[in-house]
């Protein structure tokens, strides 16, 4: 279990992202995606903002991260579900850059949201995700296309809460310290490591084996990640 600047970010990740229209939009495109796939490793799961949604939709997820806060709301949220979607339910400690022994293979689908870019290594994260997928399984993969303007982001979420009067004092506060910990994250050339234009991602993909690709767009985060979805 690692303490970096993830146990920082912990609260106010959850707080913010789960708030933020740009990242339910990225979590409505997974659920799209993973539609009727019954088993999903949630790789890097933070504190289960995408595990819990397709928890609840009935999927069987294992979720994972190295991070002890993150892992710690995570699990909360895990202890929380009914225990029907308990059973479902696994969350581990474990690193992206070798899936921990817990997590099965044979999955239906396997999602790094946001992961790949803190990892030094996104070759051997994409082959470990190659491994647990059943044929026909899909990687769905997001992340920043080059160092982010979080800034950007934050106003365009600013702008939208207010146009839909979220604007309140929690998010006020949530997003203050959220900013000062996210610049630090952004501009840390030791924090954010890994950055793929779409196309190069999926021309990675197809020379790893993947053999078809179901969606690829650089729409997310008003334009600032790639998503896609290739199928093994
Ligand atoms: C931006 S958050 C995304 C969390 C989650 N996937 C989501 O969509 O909300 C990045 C997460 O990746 C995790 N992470 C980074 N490197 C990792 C590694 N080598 N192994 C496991 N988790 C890692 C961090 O701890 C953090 O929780």
């Amino acid at each position: 279990m690692v303490d970096n600047i993830w146990s920082e970010f912990a609260w106010s990740y959850d707080a913010i992202c789960s708030q933020l229209n740009c990242y339910r939009r990225m979590v409505a495109k997974i659920l799209r995606d993973t539609k009727g796939r019954r088993y999903v490793i949630d790789a890097g799961c933070g504190t289960g903002l995408v595990s819990q949604p397709l928890v609840e939709r009935g999927h069987t997820v294992v979720g994972f991260d190295n991070n002890v806060a993150m892992l710690g709301l995570a699990l909360r949220k895990h202890a929380q579900a009914p225990e029907e979607a308990r059973r479902r339910w696994k969350v581990l400690e474990g690193d992206v850059r070798s899936f921990p022994q817990g997590v099965p293979g044979e999955a239906d689908a396997v999602v790094l949201n946001n992961v790949l870019f803190y990892v030094r290594e996104p070759g051997a994260v994409l082959c470990e995700s190659l491994e647990r997928l059943k044929p026909g399984g899909v990687l769905i993969l997001t992340g920043p296309r080059k160092r982010p303007d979080l800034q950007k982001v934050m106003m365009h979420s600013i702008e939208e809460w207010k146009a839909e009067g979220r604007w309140d004092e929690t998010l006020k506060s949530a997003t203050t310290y959220h900013a000062d910990v996210t610049r630090r994250l952004v501009s840390d050339p030791n924090e954010m490591v890994t950055f793929f234009e779409t196309e190069a991602l999926v021309d990675t993909l197809r020379g790893l084996g993947f053999s078809r690709v179901v969606a690829a767009d650089s729409d997310d985060y008003y334009g600032e990640n790639y998503y896609v979805c290739v199928a093994r």
